[in-house]
């Protein structure tokens, strides 16, 4: 075989990696709310020779010889997850975040069941009944709202919603909801009308991780989560859940749904995993939480409105109808001054979700970086001053200034951890 560097062995991909590092160290502020950066451990896990196996099957029930290694692995991040989530069982095998909610709505229930999620333009994820999605094709999805005063979901409107429907399951958790789940008034509703209730904690699983939000168990059936959110680690999903779904569970992930495991991939999660049940991490957790509350603060010292007034976690959801401004336009205005947010609709938008009345902004990535509250509180001041003045170029300018500083102050990788 025939090794290069990549540098030699491919220099069109290798150049574009280059400026991917030198986009993700010094060119962007990076806020938006899914996104992280994971530490070199994670990425040596996922850069090796564990891709080359096929490992179909489960520890110790594989379809192939030769997965001695690759059972250790797959064992300590499903017992590494159970533990941090007390959870009685973990599949880590999803290739994804919707991968993990196709297999886990496919473990209990059959096409065409009814499933009651959230309003998509109201916090939900495509996963959860969008008609683009497999979701909204094989399933009869039938939605609940936030609530148009409140601006949470509230007791009484999903409970009306399950009455009217009575759904085979509903599903809680977020893309962009700013507040605590109340996962007991979820099981209240669910018990109600005989549903089993499931949690998708993709956004949040690192603040469940260490106690900054609530866990889902004992009150949900199943927990679906992405692992590379707020909890830091490698690109992929992952299904939790109580004992007696475990075998469903199972085989809805393989052979149902997936082939060969992603088994690098899967290291990378047991290193996350590990990662996640160290003190650093319960500090780095905190720190999210006090960083959005510093966010919320500079953001409402410029008179910007947030969806329920606030923040409970790692996001913010900033409402732009009171400002001459869509989503779209904030969005193209912020990158331009190298802050990268993402357009996002608000519950009861008036604008089609290609331009919105949102954005949404998220601190895990700052955070990672080394930012606490006094730069949080900046940059909120500054999102805000821009959306308020957005022909200032002036301003542009200078809060691009700043934001090139902040970079060079809280840098990201050393070289020697990401260099090809
Ligand atoms: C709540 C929620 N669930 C599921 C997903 C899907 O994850 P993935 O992009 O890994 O498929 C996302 C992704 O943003 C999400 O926010």
């Amino acid at each position: 075989m025939d090794h290069q560097n990549l540098s030699e062995a491919d220099p069109e991909v290798h150049k574009a990696l280059k400026n991917e590092i030198e986009r993700q160290e010094s060119e962007s502020l990076e806020m938006i709310a899914s996104e992280n950066f994971v530490p070199k451990q994670v990425l040596q896990a996922q850069g090796s020779v564990l891709t080359n196996k096929y490992a179909e099957g489960y520890p110790g029930k594989r379809y192939y010889a030769g997965c001695e290694h690759h059972d250790k692995i797959e064992n300590l991040a499903r017992e590494r997850a159970c533990k941090i989530f007390n959870a009685d069982h973990a599949n880590v095998q999803p290739h994804s975040g919707s991968q993990a909610n196709f297999a886990a709505y496919f473990s209990q229930l059959d096409a065409g069941d009814k499933i009651l999620g959230p309003v998509l333009s109201h916090g939900g994820h495509l996963t959860h009944g969008h008609g683009v999605n497999f979701s909204g094709d094989l399933f009869d999805f039938e939605t609940y709202g936030i609530n148009e005063e409140t601006e949470r979901f509230e007791k009484r409107d999903i409970l009306e919603a399950a009455r009217e429907h009575d759904p085979d399951l509903i599903v809680c958790g977020y893309s962009a909801y700013p507040r605590e789940i109340d996962f007991e008034m979820f099981r209240e509703v669910a018990d109600e009308v005989n549903a089993l209730l499931m949690c998708d904690i993709a956004h949040i699983s690192g603040l469940v991780a260490t106690g900054e939000h609530p866990n889902p168990f004992p009150e949900c059936d199943i927990v679906t989560t992405t692992t590379h959110k707020s909890i830091r680690g490698a690109r992929g999903g992952m299904i939790l859940c109580k004992e007696e779904y475990a075998e469903d569970v199972d085989s809805a992930v393989f052979p149902y749904s997936q082939g060969g495991p992603l088994m690098h991939q899967i290291a990378g999660k047991a290193v996350c995993f590990k990662e996640a049940m160290k003190p650093e991490f319960k500090e780095y957790s905190e720190q999210i939480v006090k960083n959005t509350q510093a966010l919320v603060e500079g953001l409402r010292k410029e008179g910007i409105r947030m969806v329920s007034g606030g923040s409970d976690n790692h996001l913010v959801l900033v409402d732009l109808r009171e400002e001459e401004i869509t989503g779209k336009e904030a969005e193209e205005l912020l990158e331009k001054a190298n802050i990268v947010v993402n357009k996002n609709a608000v519950p009861y938008d008036p604008e089609p979700p290609m331009v919105t009345s949102g954005i949404r902004i998220g601190t895990p990535a700052l955070t990672t970086r080394g930012m606490s509250e006094e730069e949080l509180r900046e940059i909120g001041a500054m999102i805000g001053k821009l959306v308020k003045n957005p022909e200032d170029r002036d301003l542009a300018e200078q809060i691009s200034e700043t934001v090139s500083k902040l970079l060079d102050e809280f840098p990201l990788y050393e070289d020697s951890e990401v260099e090809f």
